[in-house]
């Protein structure tokens, strides 16, 4: 979930130019130092974003979120193709989605996950067609179940027994064609960080578990199986109002360790031949979900899609020659990998205050006019970040700060630990890196805060993707104002 310790958050300081690393990861590949010292993106200064759009502001880099689209894309469908299995990459719009970047994915071929009523209507208004988008959610409304079959999505990924039954219901209720359904899955491999653990048993809320309650998901026969997802296979199979597209997979987010990736994969090919024995239904489609994990911190090195298509893509192959069947179509969900570096939010610094530490060491608190409610990430999960001074290069020494909020809680902390140049002061603009995935998407009003605008730049132009909340905007939602 969050990344390694940033003791490489610092690997620029003490260099000649003072405290930067840019260009380079974490940030996206338009960023760049102009010769005054002042950061551009796509082109366009710091200075102006802020004086045209205000601060807090989300600044995404368009082309750069463009090219990974298409990256992740080309690179599946190569490795795929290899193996001979097609492959459809979904944009995972929990991780940021609004309406303009939804139909960037979309020019870029990809199809679009949605995870709520909210974000299906944002992914329709976009334009994109309803058979390439898919709903999730483990406890979908009647609302959202009756809005994705109105849209004919290409797919809802059902998450329960009852949920079966009630997606079944509302096809019954309204006639027409069987719903497009997959069951969602837990393998037992939870991933993310550098690790994953393999377990039998879940003790979480999503999918149904493959494990039987005899032997193991590898041993046991078709008869056999009384897993909870081979019961829901079944049971999406009896219903006629449904047609079970493919069996779906996530396991985790922030993996940094793909191997995973394949042991999910071999569990679900397994299961899927398992219920082709049992039933004669070999299902078409096998989603093994997101999760692919970024550099957050310099020094960090991402999931290479290249590399990752090519491991999966080898080892599916392998997995369903084990098992005896031939392979099925393919999709994955990647949202971070797609939207976070792409990504970063432009603060201003107000109050600088030098804290005493223990051994005689003082942290500088740098506050910002955001915090924990644009980025709710650092005090979630404990996530690390970097940031650097961008409206200018300072050559002062580098001091350890901690970038902070200006909510009433102490964990309102931005980064918890990077250097900064020692003459950080009010006034400076402060970007911090990688920030487009889970940001603004988790943002809230805490505090009555306003939530900041997202703001795309392109060669040398910005333009406002959702604009800055106002306080009308918050008084307008009290009835009694
Ligand atoms: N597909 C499914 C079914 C998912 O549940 C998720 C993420 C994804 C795809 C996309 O995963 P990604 O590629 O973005 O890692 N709020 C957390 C992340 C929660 C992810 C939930 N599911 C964070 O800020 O790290």
């Amino acid at each position: 979930m969050t990344t390694a310790p940033g003791s490489a958050s610092g690997s620029a300081v003490g260099s000649a130019v003072g405290v930067t690393t840019i260009p380079g990861e974490p940030w996206s590949t338009g960023v760049e130092r102009g010769a005054d010292g002042a950061v551009r993106v796509a082109g366009v200064d710091v200075r102006a974003l802020a004086a045209e759009h205000g601060t807090p502001a989300y600044v995404l880099d368009e082309q750069d979120l463009r090219t990974r689209a298409r990256t992740y894309r080309r690179a599946f469908t190569e490795a795929f193709a290899e193996i001979g299995a097609g492959v459809d990459v979904y944009y995972a719009g929990k991780a940021f989605l609004s309406v303009a970047v939804a139909r960037w994915v979309h020019e870029e071929g990809l199809r679009v996950d949605t995870a709520s009523g909210g974000e299906l209507a944002v992914a329709l208004r976009a334009g994109v067609p309803g058979a390439e988008i898919g709903l999730h959610g483990n406890n979908k409304s009647d609302g959202e179940i009756a809005a994705a079959l109105d849209a004919g999505v290409g797919r809802i990924i059902v998450d329960s027994l009852v949920e079966i039954e009630r997606v079944a219901d509302a096809v019954a209720a309204r006639g027409g064609a069987p719903a497009p359904v997959m069951v969602r899955v837990t393998t037992g491999v939870h991933a993310g960080g550098h690790e994953y653990i393999s377990t039998a048993h879940e003790d979480q809320k999503f999918g149904l578990s493959l494990a039987p309650s005899r032997g193991t998901a590898d041993t046991v026969a078709a008869a056999d199986d009384d897993s909870p997802a081979m019961t829901a296979l079944l049971a999406v199979v009896a219903r006629p109002e449904l047609r079970l597209l493919g069996i779906h997979s996530h396991i985790g987010s922030q993996i940094l360790d793909p191997s995973g990736f394949a042991v999910a994969a071999r569990a679900v090919l397994a299961l899927r031949a398992r219920l082709a024995a049992r039933t004669g239904v070999l299902v078409e489609e096998v989603d093994l979900g997101g999760g692919y994990g970024i550099a957050y911190l310099p020094g960090e090195v991402a999931l290479d899609a290249d590399r990752i298509a090519k491991e999966v893509a080898a080892s599916v192959e392998r997995s369903a020659a084990e098992v005896g069947t031939d392979l099925p179509r393919f999709s994955i969900e990647p949202g971070r990998a797609i939207v976070g570096p792409a990504g970063l939010t432009l603060y201003s610094v107000g109050t600088v205050k030098p804290v005493r530490l223990d051994e005689g060491r003082t942290r500088l608190y740098v506050s910002v006019d955001g915090g924990m409610s644009d980025n709710i990430r650092p005090a979630l999960y404990g996530a690390q970040y970097h940031a650097e001074v961008v409206g200018r290069l300072s050559t002062a020494e580098p001091v350890l700060a901690r970038v902070v909020g200006k909510h009433c809680e102490s964990g309102d902390i931005v980064v918890h630990e990077v250097h900064l140049p020692g003459d950080v002061r009010a006034g400076d603009l402060l970007a911090v890196a990688a920030t487009g995935a889970y940001g603004r998407s988790m943002a809230s009003n805490y505090n009555l805060l306003t939530r900041p605008p997202v703001v795309a730049v392109r060669e040398g132009a910005s333009r406002v993707l959702v604009r800055r909340e106002t306080v009308d905007d918050l008084l307008a939602l009290d009835t009694d104002a």
